[in-house]
């Protein structure tokens, strides 16, 4: 099996979110490969738990540290403690996220508690590891994990949309500027996963996994293909949605404004049968 440079047994993965679904699921991929894992997510049984079940899948460490992403003074102190555990990170995974739906008019609160988590938090998980990854010049990435509702932005989910639509933007800067920087051996990477039966799916109130999701192993499998060939965007399909399908909804999103059509124009009842028509064209 082919895997990027930076995931070698001995080596340490730093993972948010990591208590649960694509979070959990990635901790116990990279503990089976050899590495050392932290696992960071808020405190709690949860975080227990899935740190027990990454050190039973692997011969490295897995550590718990509890960590709300949204306070830079507690990823400062996840990255000192990973520093200081193991030596240099490999692999840090930007993946804590939480979904609240709403629209534009959601209280001012919902909208700072989506943006601190899924935006803040992994704002704050780059400048607090970054420094260190390029410092000690080995292969290492960073994976920040965004969303296919922050490329086409479909209505009824817009701060989450709008903390995805940013991820996207600052990951795409980050990779730029990393890939610009001489010497540097740090890549950046977008993982847009599609449909996956997670915590985030049961808060919908959806208890089995629906056929149309993937499971997360299923997803942090697809990520791994796509780091080792050096992918940015690692675009997931699921069980529903193939990746031509997901190709042609993005470039009738980016050609709203080609075409200077209305925004979201596939959720426009005069677009309904043009949008049609081009999908099975
Ligand atoms: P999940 O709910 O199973 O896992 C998310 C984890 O983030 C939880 O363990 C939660 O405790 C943790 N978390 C929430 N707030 C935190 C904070 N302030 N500090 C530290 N940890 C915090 O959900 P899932 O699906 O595994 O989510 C992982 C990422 O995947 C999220 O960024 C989500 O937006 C993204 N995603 C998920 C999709 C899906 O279909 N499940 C689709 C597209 C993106």
């Amino acid at each position: 099996m082919l895997l990027h440079p930076a995931l070698k047994p001995g080596r340490t993965a730093v993972v948010t979110g990591a208590a649960s679904g694509i979070g959990r699921a990635a901790a116990r991929r990279f503990a089976e490969l050899g590495l050392h894992v932290c696992l960071a997510d808020l405190p709690g049984p949860a975080l227990d738990e899935a740190a027990r079940e990454v050190a039973a899948a692997g011969r490295g460490e897995a550590l718990a540290v509890p960590t709300d992403v949204t306070r830079p003074d507690e990823v400062d102190r996840l990255a000192e403690t990973a520093a200081t555990r193991f030596g240099d990170v490999a692999i840090l995974m930007n993946n804590a996220g939480i979904e609240a739906g709403g629209t534009f008019a959601s209280p001012l609160e919902t909208w700072r508690r989506i943006l601190d988590v899924n935006l803040w938090g992994a704002i704050h998980g780059f400048q607090a590891f970054l420094p260190r990854m390029i410092e000690a010049g080995r292969p290492a990435a960073i994976v920040n994990t965004g969303s296919k509702q922050g490329i086409t932005t479909p209505p009824g989910n817009t701060p989450y949309n709008v903390s995805k639509a940013g991820l996207k933007v600052v990951t795409e800067a980050l990779a730029h500027e990393l890939r610009q920087r001489p010497g540097c051996r740090v890549s950046a990477h977008l993982l847009i996963p599609g449909f996956v039966f997670t915590g985030l799916t049961r808060s919908r109130g959806v208890e089995e996994k629906p056929a149309a999701a993937w499971t997360p192993d299923e997803t942090v499998a697809f990520m791994l293909d796509a780091l080792a060939r050096g992918d940015f965007y690692i675009l997931c399909p699921d069980n529903d949605v193939a990746r031509e399908t997901d190709e042609k909804r993005i470039r009738w999103a980016a050609d709203d404004i080609v075409l200077n059509r209305p925004a979201l124009s596939r959720w426009d009842a005069r677009y309904k049968a043009a949008f049609e028509d081009y999908m099975q064209g």
